[in-house]
């Protein structure tokens, strides 16, 4: 698939059904599992989670369909389809700086993203030995205590040895598909891994339903608590919608750049944030009944589903078999997502230095790997370096969230703001409408979002997120 190549020779994804799967492989990831639950629980549930939801209608659809037409007009790399718009708008080519603020957005969250994907590995590794040790028939970890089963998680975090490791080989797989062509591999991994995944997570909600506190659950993420949605809680929200839809970093821009003009961009913006929403919200649903059961406290962070799930699969029968199944299709969903951040700055390398794919690949992850081992460090041996600490949106951080923040929190909404202003304001406005593939009533509410709602909310919510004072 053309998601290797960069430059002039592209020959575009097979068809709309792999581009959708692509770009929902891109969407769906820990960001869904990992990143969904720890934010909601670190933002009290309700007033963050309906928040969140109003944020990727109103304001993640509209940017989504934005990125992915600028790529398809441009059909180059991120900057360069910047570029090419605004040249064929009449408008300055200093718009190109918003592709390249998410270049460099990209390489940051790849070089955390693969932490957790390491920590991915760690318990596909241990689902995996608990199959010899306690067999198939019964729970997982027979006859290991649940404070044991508990303590795996921040036993794993404090070894900077392991988290550095498993952070080098997760990146080293990325790289290994980044730099071969993921085409026939990954696209077809992903055809068969990602229903099955979605049936497992189904399965897990489920025994939720039975075994652990759904009522509570769903009143915990659904009831709106207008006094909880603060400044701050917005901001969350709106860095979640983000993230979770790999916006604001120019991905969708490259992966816009492969699509066919048969292909409409906004049918396709609302399957892709369709499918996405649906797993984080399923990932809640699954996780939080065992959260509440187990009496854990929702506010677990980035630790909530590694710590939670293995609670369910020591209960349930061939709980090692299934619990190694489920943490192998999260690390694939995981590799879904990073191989698409690590294609972002590689594509940037090659067109900008005109290095051949493979060196450029080597060269970023590199970089990525070192900033990575800062970051798989800094939940143990390095919690106490707090870079950013005397900002008060940083403090008392280690380099994972302080990166986690910085794109979450400023580059992404930030340039997700430009991006807005660019396709509502800047660029030619024919030129727009001829790809967005929309029509009548939709067509003028989408125009009102770019133009208005986009601008004016994002700023908003940037001042009272970032200074939460000023709403106090
Ligand atoms: N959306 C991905 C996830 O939820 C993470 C991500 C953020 C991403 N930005 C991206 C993936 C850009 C690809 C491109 O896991």
């Amino acid at each position: 698939m053309a998601l290797t190549q960069s430059g002039s020779a592209r020959d575009g994804w097979s068809s709309r059904t792999a581009f959708i799967l692509a770009a929902i492989g891109s969407a769906v990831g820990l960001g869904n599992l990992v990143r969904f639950p720890a934010e909601a629980g670190a933002n009290g549930g309700g007033a963050f989670v309906l928040f969140y939801i109003g944020c990727v209608i109103l304001i993640g659809l509209p940017v989504l369909l934005s990125e992915t037409l600028i790529g398809r007009h441009g059909q180059a790399a991120a900057p360069e389809s910047y570029r090419r718009m605004a040249e064929q708008s009449g408008a300055s080519t200093a718009w190109e700086g918003v592709a390249s603020l998410g270049v460099l957005s990209a390489f940051l969250i790849l070089s955390f993203y693969c932490v957790l994907g390491g920590w991915v590995l760690y318990y596909i590794g241990t689902f995996f030995f608990d199959i010899f040790n306690t067999g198939i028939s019964g729970g997982a970890f027979a006859g290991v205590s649940v404070e044991e089963v508990e303590g795996i998680f921040p036993a794993m975090i404090s070894n900077g040895l392991v988290t550095s490791i498993l952070t080098a080989v997760f990146l080293g797989i990325t790289m290994l598909f980044v730099a071969r062509g993921v085409s026939g591999g990954i696209e077809k991994v992903a055809v068969y891994l990602m229903p099955a995944f979605f049936a497992l997570l189904v399965g897990i909600t489920i025994y939720g339903m039975f075994g652990g506190a759904m009522s509570q659950t769903v009143e915990y993420l659904f009831t709106f608590e207008p006094e909880k949605l603060t400044g701050p809680v917005m901001l969350a929200a709106v860095g979640q919608a983000f993230f979770s839809l790999s916006l604001g970093v120019a991905g969708m821009v490259t992966y816009g750049a492969y699509v066919g003009r048969n292909v409409n961009l906004g049918v396709t913006s609302g399957i892709i944030a369709t499918a996405d929403t649906s797993v984080a919200l399923l990932a809640g649903l699954c996780i939080f009944p065992i959260v509440f059961a187990a009496g854990l406290a929702p506010n677990g962070g980035l630790g909530l589903m590694f710590q939670t799930l293995p609670h369910a699969f020591q209960e349930i029968p061939g709980g090692s078999l299934i619990g190694f199944a489920f943490f192998i299709m999260v690390g694939f969903a995981a590799l879904t997502s990073s191989v698409a951040l690590l294609e972002v700055p590689t594509a940037w390398v090659i067109d900008r230095f005109r290095f051949t794919r493979v060196v450029s690949v080597i060269m970023v992850a590199f970089g990525a790997t070192i900033l990575g081992v800062l970051s798989a460090l800094s939940t143990g041996v390095m919690s106490g370096f707090h870079p950013l600490g005397f900002l008060p949106l940083f403090e008392g951080m280690g380099v994972l969230d302080t990166l986690d923040t910085f794109t979450g929190k400023l580059t992404m909404p930030i340039g997700a703001l430009l991006t807005s202003i660019f396709v509502g304001w800047i660029a030619n406005k024919r030129l727009i409408d001829s790809e967005n593939g929309l029509g009548g009533a939709l067509h003028l509410f989408w125009r009102f979002l770019v133009c208005w709602l986009c601008p004016i909310a994002l700023t908003a919510i940037l001042i009272v997120g970032i200074f939460p004072s000023l709403t106090e």
